[in-house]
């Protein structure tokens, strides 16, 4: 077992399946402590808009005893009077003992780590990587469907620009029998890069564009990541691409799980809420034990 004291989290692709499957194991059976962080200060430092992984890395450090500094958007920072990424690294870790940082650029996570003093968690870079995400992703996989291996997966939407989608993907390299639909728009396939240099000959893919959802054990809808288009026409050509309704989950294996790292922005219809297949609330709320477990293994090791 790794030992992961100070440890950063920045891409998936530094983890290996021993180590993703400490995580899940600690997430499986982290309760709550008062005492575990106690005197801990994590830096919350969000350049960009964020719901869940904000407020559930908030909730898992407090669950822990620890306690949360940090801002939400650059107003109201120093930022805004041009204080660079390096400085703002810089004060983050005199003030805290772990920083966890979103940022729009692709490498800020990896460049902060570089120059930071204290452990560095990658909350999202740009289209680039979410590890956390993809472990919490994970964790909900496998509660659900009881294995990470011979796993049936569909991936909807932007598989371009989403970032959840670059990390899960990757770390599905490290399972056994993983076979990946990837359902996408001719302008929004996953990158060529990860397909050719992490997926081929580790798992078996096919590209389509229909929302053919037929045989998957999971299907994981994304948004369209409007805000990471440079050209605002090819954004509203492809917005409405595809919309999980009542009707298209016909299609669907009784097993079968959906999930969408969220927020969803009309991608799927919230008449699917009640199925039983709808598991993406239950994916939200696994942030915090796998949060949770992260924190403690950063900072206790193991
Ligand atoms: N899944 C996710 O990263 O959601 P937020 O953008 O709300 O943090």
């Amino acid at each position: 077992m790794r030992d992961w004291r100070g440890a950063d989290v920045i891409s998936i692709r530094d983890l290996g399946r021993e180590e993703i499957e400490q995580v899940l194991a600690r997430a499986a059976e982290i309760e709550p402590d008062p005492d575990l962080l106690r005197g801990k200060i994590m830096a919350s430092l969000f350049f960009e808009p964020s719901t869940r992984t904000q407020l559930s890395f908030a909730s898992a450090m407090e669950r822990l005893g620890g306690r949360v500094i940090g801002f939400s958007g650059v107003g109201g920072t120093s930022i805004q009077k041009g204080e660079s990424l390096h400085d703002t690294v810089k004060m983050a870790e005199r003030y805290a003992d772990i920083i966890v940082i979103r940022h729009p650029l692709e490498g800020s996570a990896r460049f902060a780590a570089d120059v930071a003093s204290v452990p560095v968690i990658n909350a999202g870079d740009g289209a680039n990587q979410h590890p956390s995400q993809t472990l919490l992703d994970l964790f909900t996989i496998k509660r659900f469907c009881g294995r990470l291996d011979g796993l049936h997966i569909g991936m909807v939407g932007d598989l371009k620009y989403g970032r959840t989608v670059h990390s899960l993907a990757s770390a599905l390299t490290n399972f056994e029998g993983i076979k990946l639909r990837l359902i996408s728009p001719p302008s929004l396939r996953m990158p060529p890069k990860i397909l050719e240099e992490e997926l081929r000959g580790r798992v078996a893919f096919e590209e389509i564009q229909d929302l053919d959802l037929a045989d998957l054990d999971v299907v994981y809808m994304t948004r369209i990541q409007g805000e990471r288009f440079p050209d605002v026409e090819e954004y509203e050509r492809v917005k409405g691409a595809y919309v999980l309704d009542l009707e298209a989950c016909r299609q669907l294996k009784p097993e079968a799980i959906i999930l969408h790292p969220l927020p969803r922005v009309g991608e799927i219809d919230p008449e699917v809420d009640r199925l039983p297949q709808a598991k993406y609330f239950e994916q939200a709320a696994n942030g915090v034990p796998v949060r949770m477990a992260l924190l403690s293994l950063i900072f206790l090791g193991r």
